[in-house]
């Protein structure tokens, strides 16, 4: 992307804060927009003082996105979402409302402005968790446990008939379970993710709770080079998929690290990714 784009981020959240703190770094103009349900607004002072413009916008309003939309940005990243599986279990309709209808009228405004590419943060769990050998994006989405993760799958289907219909470019990134520093980080622990849930466990001295033995395959990606993907993605023309996932670990692997332990490092499937990282989950949790 050429230096200076204006770029809007929907959700200003964990990753979006990233991904801005990155995007501002290499000069480009920063729009980060959110309701607040996850992340408080002073969370973003830091990034609003460098340069952001932080507005309150909610993802379910026709006339909030095209408030944002006007003018067009060069490129629309979607990561406003209900992301957690406890919660999308105390509140399913608010989950399904911003990640079922928010993305479809996502997709219906950046094609009522002729469409800007739109990058959408999706999740490795669309393939489901019953898998083996090196999955690739050619792998067909597989069973779901709850809403939060299920509605992925209906979200890159919904933005992918509207990215055909009218015409715009699409990218999906299927993240791996994100870790690392930044300027939004959650306390409530619904929202933390695994990697630094044992981090903080482990330099706590707590036991770390291993379900099924640990055994479970997930595929990990520090949040700096996260940012970097999603600002870097060139966007193809038309609707592409990509893996983003620096490493593909056992809950075991990082229970093992995050206690100074070596790893066993046998994990049931690989997740393929086009993208180079710079960060290692064993560097990250080294005590
Ligand atoms: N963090 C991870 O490990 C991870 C892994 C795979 C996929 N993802 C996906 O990446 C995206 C970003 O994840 P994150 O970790 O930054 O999550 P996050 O919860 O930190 O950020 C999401 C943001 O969306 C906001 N939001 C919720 N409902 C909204 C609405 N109706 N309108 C506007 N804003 C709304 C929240 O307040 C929050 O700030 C999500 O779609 C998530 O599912 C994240």
């Amino acid at each position: 992307m050429r230096r200076g784009e204006r770029l809007l981020v929907l959700g200003a959240g964990y990753v979006g804060a990233k991904l801005a703190e990155v995007a501002l770094e290499e000069g480009h103009e920063v729009v980060l927009a959110d309701n607040w349900y996850a992340t408080r607004r002073e969370q973003l002072a830091p990034l609003e003082h460098r340069g952001a413009r932080v507005e309150t916008a909610d993802i379910r309003s026709a006339a909030d996105l095209d408030r944002l939309l006007d003018p067009p940005p060069a490129r629309v990243y979607l990561l406003a979402a209900q992301a957690s599986r406890p919660l999308a279990e105390r509140e399913p309709d608010y989950t399904e409302e911003t990640n079922l209808t928010g993305a479809r009228r996502v997709a219906e405004a950046v094609a009522g402005v002729g469409g800007p590419p739109l990058v959408y943060a999706s999740s490795l769990h669309v393939y489901g968790s019953r898998l083996a050998g090196e999955v690739g994006p050619e792998h067909p989405y597989g069973e779901q446990g709850d809403l939060a993760h299920l509605s992925k799958i209906y979200a890159e289907l919904c933005l992918t008939l509207y990215a055909r219909r009218h015409d715009f470019d699409l990218a999906l990134l299927r993240l791996g379970i994100v870790y690392g520093p930044s300027a939004v980080e959650h306390e409530r622990p619904e929202s933390q993710t695994v990697v630094d849930r044992f981090r903080r466990l482990a330099a706590r001295g707590e036991p770390l709770p291993l379900d099924d033995g640990g055994r479970a395959t997930i595929g990990v990606v520090h949040v700096e080079d996260a940012a970097r993907v999603l600002l870097a993605e060139p966007i193809r023309r038309g609707v592409s998929a990509a893996n983003v996932a620096a490493e593909s670990v056992t809950v075991a692997d990082v229970a093992a690290l995050a206690r100074g332990e070596l790893p066993a490092g046998r994990p049931g499937w690989t997740y393929a990714t086009p993208y180079a990282y710079r960060h290692r989950v064993a560097e990250y949790l080294a005590p």
